[in-house]
């Protein structure tokens, strides 16, 4: 029994240690009770994501009722597309996108994965750097390269806001050679917003996604709290019952 556990707890150090690799990931602010910053980071998605992502376990309906916003707001904010006869999408319809596979890997060179549960498989903090770690590479593609996702195919959609970022490279001693690694990276090119603006914004952004890969966990934490407080209540009723009850055995 006891080697089962060593082994399980060994196991989840492994796997920790390969999901975060050797990058340091930026802790990302996010809060599913905030729906402004869940309504912000839903129009952020539909606006910047959505054309080339779905997140089809999701209906734009739950998002409306969890969010607080009627049928007109989330047509207005998010639902772009019409279906196969050419009539609007159906409020009650997941969120799925036009662009095919095929067109994605043409395209970009990979498909553009559906993003539905990306902030639990990847985590919120992964999500966060990776949207802000885009850095001006002309060797690529799209002339652009990711610091925690090497040779991405998404093109950096964000850059009007974030502005260019380049990378800045340090010289380190390497079994006894001189070799150059990447240490940080630094705007060449202001965007549209300042650090912090974008900050949030990303912030708002990976919000959303985690909102997005579990809907009720906002329920579910309250729900926890209460089911504990009521077990403490009970645990003292059920003590002072005890009590009583064996007041006159002893
Ligand atoms: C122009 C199309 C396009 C847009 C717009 C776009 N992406 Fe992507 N995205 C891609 C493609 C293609 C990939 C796959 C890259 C690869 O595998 O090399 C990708 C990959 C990703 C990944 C990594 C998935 C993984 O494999 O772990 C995340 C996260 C992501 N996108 C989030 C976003 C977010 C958030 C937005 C909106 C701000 C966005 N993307 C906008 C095309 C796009």
């Amino acid at each position: 029994m006891k080697k089962i556990i060593i082994t399980f707890l060994f196991a989840i150090v492994a796997v920790n240690a390969f999901a975060s690799g050797n990058i340091h990931l930026d802790s990302a602010p996010v809060d599913v009770t905030d729906k402004d910053s869940l309504k912000r980071g839903a129009k952020h998605f539909a606006d910047y994501c959505f054309s080339c992502h779905s997140a089809s376990f999701m209906r734009y309906n739950r998002i409306g009722k969890d969010l607080g916003m009627d049928e007109a707001e989330v047509r207005d904010m998010m639902i772009f597309t019409r279906d196969k006869k050419g009539a609007p999408t159906k409020y009650g319809s997941l969120m799925k996108v036009a662009m095919s596979e095929d067109y994605a890997r043409n395209a970009f060179g990979a498909p553009a994965p559906d993003l539905s549960l990306i902030a639990r498989a990847r985590g919120a903090d992964w999500v966060y750097t990776y949207l802000r770690s885009f850095y001006v590479d002309p060797g690529r593609p799209s002339g652009m390269n990711n610091l925690v996702f090497r040779d991405v195919g998404m093109p950096n959609v964000l850059w009007e806001l974030q502005g260019l970022q380049k990378p800045v490279y340090k010289t380190i001693q390497h079994e006894g050679k001189d070799i150059e690694v990447l240490d940080h990276l630094e705007l060449m090119q202001p965007g549209n917003m300042d650090e912090k603006e974008f900050d949030t914004f990303t912030a708002d952004l990976v919000n959303f996604m985690v909102y997005l890969a579990e809907p009720v966990q906002a329920e579910r934490r309250s729900l926890g709290w209460k089911v504990l407080l009521f077990l403490v209540v009970f645990f003292v009723v059920a003590y002072l019952l005890k009590k009583e009850y064996w007041k006159d055995v002893h």
